[in-house]
């Protein structure tokens, strides 16, 4: 199938599906760019980020099939603190055009979800050169600023990038 054709769903995490994580590999060398999925509930559930960051854990499904995990943390209040704290397409499901598409939805239900949000910000390791390729084609610009948590650059869409995915 070609790239261009892929579609992702997002599906919320709860107690009848969140097994599906567990058994999602990435390639050796990947492990350190994404929260293990296991962890990601975790900092959810604890709320990591602050009582005012929604912490939202989905799976990403293609067809039947569940290829990925995207965990957003957003402040509903706020114009800018709209994260996506991870994604992650398993490494049998990556080159397949599934993670722009998981990043197309994530997009799309950040901007139809949060009215305030005027950017969305991720982290990307700089050794993550196809990650960062992905976020650069959809719009994200670094920022010149790192994580405080990595000390990774981090990375803003806004304006016109982000208008395109709103409802
Ligand atoms: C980054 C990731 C989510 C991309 O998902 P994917 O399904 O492999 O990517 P896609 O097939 O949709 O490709 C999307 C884009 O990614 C980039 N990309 C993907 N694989 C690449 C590779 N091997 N080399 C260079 N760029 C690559 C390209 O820009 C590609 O653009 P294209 O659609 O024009 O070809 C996935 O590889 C992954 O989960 N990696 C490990 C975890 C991780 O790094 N998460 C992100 C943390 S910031």
């Amino acid at each position: 199938m070609k790239k261009i054709d892929q579609k992702a769903i997002l599906e919320p995490i709860d107690r009848t599906n969140f097994r599906k994580l567990f058994n999602m590999q990435l390639r050796n060398e990947q492990v350190t760019f994404v929260t293990p999925p296991r962890w990601t509930l975790a900092r959810c559930y604890v709320k990591l980020f602050g009582d005012n960051f929604e912490h939202l854990p989905h799976l990403i499904r293609a067809g039947d099939e569940v290829v990925g995990y995207a965990t957003t943390v957003c402040d509903p209040d706020s114009a800018d603190s709209y994260w996506i704290d991870d994604i992650m397409i398993a490494a049998n499901y990556q080159g397949k055009g599934y993670g722009r598409a998981a990043m197309l939805e994530v997009l799309q239900m950040i901007a139809a979800r949060y009215p305030r949000c005027e950017a969305v910000q991720l982290t990307c390791f700089r050794t993550n050169l196809s990650a960062a390729a992905l976020y650069v084609s959809l719009g994200f610009r670094p920022t010149g600023g790192v994580d405080e948590e990595f000390g990774e650059p981090n990375y803003k869409l806004t304006g016109d990038a982000l208008a395109k995915f709103r409802p």
